[in-house]
């Protein structure tokens, strides 16, 4: 939802809507210490109205509706003629803590955890080459995309188009040594660098010390995806807009600028839109009353299918 640059200093509040139209959620990030953010239902507990619509600073929540007050740990401090009200106030007066969690410089929440933050990171932990610094402002760029967030996805998940849709890219990555792995809640896909292309560096300890790697891709369920190249980490939020309307943020956080255009991640653009464009031709196909759903390629599409599988639970849960 939110990277810690965007509050850098506790006291910080910054509101946030856990995507927006499909869990619709919203959130206020406070910024509690170096280390530290809580998130609370941004909705006041008395009628509902949304407290926080401007990123800030403030000693206090004032709700500008009746002018209810919280503490920024969500205690109700003051309901205005409330006084003597028997049974009042109850925790239920007090604004919903929202399970958070921390990686580098991303801030994650969830209104409904299925699994614990650390079930859901520690892939991260393990094979992310590198973290940003907590501090580091990312560049920033959207991509509109008119398709459903799903799509994107699928096409994400997978690199037998890398061929087809991406004839710069088959330079930087051995696609035919592409390979995908299935974590807990997510996916991992690796490329090869080819002969003559630049590999990702690798710490030492790293599970594919000794392999060229030309990069990582990580997606996490549903709507996050971490993507680590030569010169340092792209990371894209996806955020469904309407059933025929995505946005992806790209967020950039640059460890060597001399490899900025090497290597797999070296023409991020070019190759967002050569995507972006065959998403969009899928979502037009999609919808044709003949479109049964084709079968999953054997060892190329295990991620969508893994996606899709994941869809299906979350929907049945
Ligand atoms: S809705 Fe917030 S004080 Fe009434
Ligand atoms: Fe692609």
């Amino acid at each position: 939802v939110a990277t810690l640059d965007q509050l850098p200093e506790p006291g910080d509040l910054l509101p946030v809507t856990l995507l927006p139209g499909v869990v619709d959620e919203p959130i206020l990030l406070v910024r509690t210490g170096e280390e530290t953010v809580r998130a609370l239902a941004n909705v006041c507990t008395h009628r509902g109205a949304v407290l926080v619509e401007t990123p800030g600073k403030a000693a206090q929540l004032r709700c500008p509706y009746h002018g209810r007050r919280y503490a920024l740990d969500g205690r109700l401090l003051h309901a205005p003629e409330m006084e003597g009200c028997p049974g009042f106030p109850t925790d239920a007066d007090n604004l919903p803590e929202v399970a958070v969690g921390i990686w580098g410089p991303l801030v994650f929440v969830s209104v409904h955890p299925s699994a614990p933050f650390e079930s859901f990171i520690a892939p991260v932990r393990q094979y992310a080459p590198w973290s940003p610094s907590r501090a580091a402002t990312p560049e920033r760029a959207t991509y509109g995309v008119a398709a459903h967030w799903a799509l994107w996805c699928d096409n994400y998940l997978e690199g037998l188009h890398v061929p087809w849709v991406h004839p710069g890219l088959v330079r930087e990555l051995d696609w035919r040594a592409y390979r995908t792995e299935a974590l807990p809640l997510g996916v991992l896909q690796v490329g090869l660098a080819p002969a003559g292309a630049t590999p990702l560096p690798l710490p030492e300890g790293h599970p594919f010390v000794g392999e060229r790697s030309a990069g990582l891709y990580l997606h996490l369920f549903p709507c996050t995806t971490l993507n680590f190249y030569p010169w340092g980490l792209s990371v894209n939020i996806v955020t469904p807009r309407a059933w025929d309307r995505t946005d992806v943020l790209y967020q950039a956080w640059v460890r060597d600028p001399t490899l900025r255009g090497a290597g797999a991640g070296g023409a991020l653009d070019t190759v967002e839109l050569e995507d972006d464009a065959i998403v969009e031709r899928a979502q037009r196909g999609v919808r044709s009353r003949f479109y049964q759903g084709g079968r999953y390629v054997p060892g190329w599409e295990d991620g969508v299918r893994r996606f899709h599988a994941w869809i299906r639970e979350v929907s049945a849960g």
